[in-house]
């Protein structure tokens, strides 16, 4: 099956600011460089939030994440669970067709699709409510036919009991996941055979369907305001909170120079966070993003006020010793910039990024020595990453 982006296509895609919180936290979770890593749960989560995956959706991710848009691309097209066209507003069903569940009746099932949804899989049906396609195996064989709806497993299903659960759906209902024949989980349909007194500490529904029922998310979407954010892998087991104001541009007549600021006080989780945030605030090509607004990329971890160029220092940024500021322009000089994407570890955002900071030429970036790296470093979200990929000999080279 050819898996395309659909034709028609929003014309922008955004995380709610809850996700967007989610979704930089999740990057925090790999080491420096390496936030590719993340594509999957981050397009997952735009899933979640939208339905399906769009275009502006993807390119959306690979900005975060600073990679190419078709890297991201072949991400999103390879694997089944993402969804590249419009899904049901309500649900949508996901029949397994596999061995164990043709057997078991899996033909009736779509059958059923078939008449209440859409003729065709991946059709809306004429409410818009709910669509629905054939997958493979989903594991859980010994409870064949089954289907995933939304984020949960229907399973021992018959065709009756799946037209009930549709139109149960249809109706703002959202019927208990998993066994739908009586049976708690997998255990022999005529009842245990072994380990018949083990009962104690037994919840009311199996584990997952349980868990199902306790999160209540079986179709619902996802705005990042439904669970906390815990990033215990920060040593942060802080509930969600919500997101940091979006940074001050700092004022002319404001001290440059170290000094307090509201962001010293919060953890590595927030100050990654809004570092992140910060540096992806500032987009170049954006058109909310006129030019100028290096500003914000400075409030993000500047430590000085002599910006080059009019602009500024930034409070309360890390400074160190170590760290020199280069070389920056205003705008690119006369024969427009360079296109800093032929430097392998630039992307479309670190390329927006740089830009920001006032970089627009190879030769800007093979003057880098030691001090202006750590300088540019501090201000990028993905640190590192200069000097693992050789960004300043790459340009020297480019020059
Ligand atoms: Fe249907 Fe495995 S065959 S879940």
């Amino acid at each position: 099956m050819l898996r395309r982006l659909h034709p028609e296509q929003p014309d922008s895609f955004a995380f709610t600011p809850a996700n967007r919180e989610w979704a930089e936290a999740q990057t925090t979770k790999f080491p420096d460089g390496r936030q590719a890593s993340a594509v999957i749960p981050l397009l997952w989560r735009a899933q979640e939030q939208e339905g399906w995956l769009t275009r502006p959706a993807i390119e959306h991710v690979a900005e975060l994440l600073g990679m190419e848009y078709i890297r991201v691309l072949e991400v999103a097209t390879f694997y089944f669970m993402f969804q590249l066209q419009p899904v049901g507003s309500v649900a949508h069903i996901q029949v397994c067709g596999t061995l164990s569940c043709m057997i078991c009746g899996a033909e009736d099932l779509i059958g059923v699709c078939r008449e209440k949804i859409a003729k065709n899989a991946h059709e809306l049906s004429a409410d818009g409510k709910f669509s629905w396609e054939e997958v493979e195996c989903l594991g859980a064989c010994a409870n064949a036919p089954m289907a995933q709806i939304g984020k949960d497993y229907y399973e021992d299903l018959t065709a009756e009991r799946l037209g009930e659960i549709i139109d149960a759906l249809a109706k703002g209902e959202v019927p208990t996941p998993g066994p739908q024949n009586g049976r708690y989980a997998s255990e022999p349909l005529k009842g245990l055979t072994s380990l018949t007194e083990y009962d104690s500490g037994k919840t009311q529904y199996n584990a997952s369907a349980q868990l199902a029922s306790d999160i209540g998310d079986t179709v619902k979407r996802i705005d990042g305001t439904e669970v906390p954010l815990l990033t215990p892998w920060l040593k942060n087991d802080a509930a969600h909170k919500e997101s940091p104001p979006p940074k001050r541009r700092k004022e002319p007549e404001d001290t440059p120079g170290p000094k307090p600021s509201e962001d010293k006080d919060i953890d590595k989780t927030g100050t990654q966070v809004q570092e992140a945030e910060a540096a992806s605030s500032a987009k170049p090509r954006g058109k909310s993003n006129p030019a100028g607004e290096k500003a914000d990329i400075s409030d993000a971890g500047g430590e000085d006020g002599a910006a080059q160029g009019g602009t500024d220092g930034s409070a309360g940024a890390p400074s160190g010793p170590e760290e020199r500021e280069p070389e920056r322009l205003d705008a690119p000089r006369d024969g427009g910039s360079d296109d800093l994407k032929r430097i392998n570890g630039i992307g479309p955002k670190i390329e927006g990024m740089l830009n920001d900071l006032g970089f627009w030429h190879f030769d800007q970036i093979a003057a880098w020595g030691p001090e202006e790296i750590a300088w540019v470093d501090a201000r990028l979200s993905f640190k590192g990453r200069i000097e693992r990929d050789d960004w300043v000999g790459q340009a020297g080279a480019l020059v």
